[in-house]
């Protein structure tokens, strides 16, 4: 690997990343390219953000254009792609109104003040938010507190006060937190970096009935699950409960920075102009791509094939646990979002697949996490798969 950009790295980027000793300088569909020309297959995917593969040309090619026609102006005028997008996102999904951002955290930040605006017009004491434990929201003030595992959290205190935890699919845990105070209540329909557990149906369904009983939003934070990852546009599809405000970014512009805020009804009236905005938020570039990337996405069939693949995956991840009964737990997951539950820590065994060329991640210190490019075919999923084995007979020995 390039010594100069290791170098350069430790000198002048701050360490908050340990990062692998590898530096990509292309890619193409689900594979990643080093310096030396050696070839990675990435079931990683940019941490579920380049959902259709690494320079889509259909993505690529709109950001190019784009980028030589005009590619800010700022929220003060009207943006095209911005408005196309937004159109999109309506249309495929709940969501009556769009508001732009940058970031998952960022679109967190924006739904968690809007119910908050939204909790204390009616009364000033209606500011709670009940999040989960083992959630993960972002690292901004607000996302951090209700990012349901402290060592986010820690040490930057104090914490913006209101916030209380319940357990993830254990609606009798929120009965006890909700109150009239309640101003809105945050989930991920599948807990991504808590270790890629998915919500149950009837969990969903009852903060469905628990926010409609207590008036308070329910936001649906699809920044990982969202743009096909669970074979649906968005996670909440497959449950058949509407959020009143559900967050994506990652995907949205497969790795060009974009999030949004999509939200219904009354939880669509809160903001009025001046109350939130963001520079950056929707401009020409980052919608340019999000409107390529929601036309992929929602082709005919498109969304069929990422159901097979995952249902495909999962089979395969299964086999390999019946070889490794010790080692695997338990494989879990919706569409190409599957994680494999170790009985130990994950790290060393993810750094042994890298080496051997493939890449995937480690979440919540002992969950192999999955999410590669949802354009990978069965044949790459079968590559990855001997690659695995590989490493775990490995690591038996
Ligand atoms: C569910 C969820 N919400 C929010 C975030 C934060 O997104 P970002 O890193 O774009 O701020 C993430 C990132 O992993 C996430 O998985």
């Amino acid at each position: 690997m390039e010594k100069e950009t290791v170098i350069k790295t430790e000198k002048f980027v701050m360490k908050t990343y340990n990062r692998f000793p590898v530096s990509f300088v292309r890619g193409k569909g689900c594979w990643l390219y080093d310096e030396s020309g050696r070839k990675y297959l990435d079931m990683l995917a940019g941490i579920a953000v380049c959902n259709l593969g690494h320079c889509h040309p259909k993505v690529s090619e709109a950001i190019c254009e784009q980028a030589k026609t005009l590619i800010h102006t700022s929220n003060l005028f009207h943006i095209k792609p911005q408005a196309e997008l937004a159109e999109l996102l309506c249309k495929n999904s709940f969501g009556d109104k769009v508001f732009f951002c940058n970031s998952g955290a960022e679109a967190n930040e924006g739904a968690l003040k809007l119910a908050r605006r939204y909790g204390t017009e009616k009364n000033p004491e209606k500011y709670e938010i009940v999040a989960f434990k083992n959630s993960f929201h972002g690292r901004t003030m607000a996302a951090v507190t209700v990012t349901g595992q402290g060592k986010y959290s820690q040490g930057f205190g104090p914490m913006i006060p209101g916030v209380k935890f319940a357990e993830f699919n254990n609606l009798s845990s929120v009965e006890k937190v909700v109150s009239e105070r309640t101003a809105g209540i945050i989930v991920e329909p599948v807990q991504g970096e808590g270790g890629v557990v998915p919500a149950e149906k009837e969990f969903l369904e009852g903060l469905r009935e628990i926010s409609n009983r207590y008036d308070a939003l329910l936001i649906f934070d699809e920044v990982q699950t969202g743009i096909g990852r669970t074979g649906s546009l968005f996670a909440y599809q497959n449950y058949g409960v509407e959020p009143d405000i559900m967050t994506l970014a990652k995907a949205l512009g497969n790795g060009v920075p974009i999030g949004a805020i999509v939200t219904k009804g009354k939880a669509s009236e809160v903001l009025k102009p001046g109350l939130h905005a963001s520079t950056f938020g929707g401009n020409f570039l980052a919608t340019r791509a999000g409107v390529e990337v929601i036309k992929t996405v929602t082709e005919p069939g498109f969304l069929d094939r990422v159901r097979e693949k995952g249902s495909y995956l999962r089979k395969r991840l299964s086999e390999i646990k019946e070889e490794f009964p010790n080692l695997i737990l338990e494989v879990r997951g919706l569409g190409l979002m599957v994680g494999v539950l170790l009985s130990k820590n994950c790290g060393q065994i993810v750094m042994s697949a890298l080496e051997k060329g493939l890449i995937i991640n480690c979440t919540a210190g002992n969950v192999l996490r999955l999410v590669p490019p949802l354009v990978i075919t069965e044949e790459e999923i079968d590559y990855g798969m001997e690659i695995l084995r590989e490493v775990l007979k490995e690591d038996e020995s």
